[in-house]
């Protein structure tokens, strides 16, 4: 039963990590308790049922996570983006920007099929530099992307205003670093 579910018990909080002033909010208390678990991803398909998602796609490590089973229960098919130099088979980059310095993340040029309808899957939307990375990597490779679903968002961070008109679902909102 989702709706019985606080799933905010099952997220800990950790000061100071990576580095001082940063709360870290951990998912490993809800990975280890298979209902909670269960319950999320069904909570987070919910919004996307109806809507002929064909295709999740999801950035390495924590977005795999969700995005394995999201695929099972939409039965929509299962795509990595990946860091570089994992993927084994002709790539698309994107770069993009961190606060020092640049990332890039890699997707499969025959990633997606032609008329896919692609929801973008992440445990967490912090400032929403990896998220738009992977949008982009959608659209360039002209996907159809439907919307974005987290896990957490940093509501205070305002990654959303980095993913353009999609659809934007996140389970757990956080508004401030407590
Ligand atoms: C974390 C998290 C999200 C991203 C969110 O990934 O899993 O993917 O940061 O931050 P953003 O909205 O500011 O981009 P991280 O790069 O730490 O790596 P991991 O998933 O491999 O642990
Ligand atoms: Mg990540």
């Amino acid at each position: 039963m989702t709706d019985s579910i606080d799933f905010r018990r099952y997220i800990r909080s950790i000061p100071d990590f990576p580095k001082p002033g940063i709360m870290f909010r951990d998912i490993t208390p809800l990975l280890a308790a298979p209902e909670a678990f269960r319950a999320a991803v069904k909570a987070m398909a919910d919004p996307f049922r109806d809507q002929n998602i064909t295709a999740i796609a999801a950035a390495e490590a924590r977005g795999f996570i969700f995005a394995a089973p999201l695929a099972l229960e939409l039965n929509a098919a299962f795509i990595p983006v990946r860091k570089p130099g994992k993927l084994p088979f002709d790539t698309k980059a994107f770069h993009y920007e961190l606060e020092y310095g640049t990332d890039t993340l890699e997707i499969h040029t025959d990633a997606f099929e032609q008329g896919d309808r692609v929801l973008l899957v992440d445990d967490l939307l912090a400032t929403g530099g990896t998220m738009e990375a992977c949008v982009r990597l959608a659209e360039q490779a002209h996907a159809s992307v439907v919307g974005c679903v987290f896990a957490i968002e940093l509501t205070f961070l305002k990654g959303r205003e980095k993913l353009g008109d999609h659809q934007i679902f996140s389970l757990i909102d956080y508004h401030d670093e407590n």
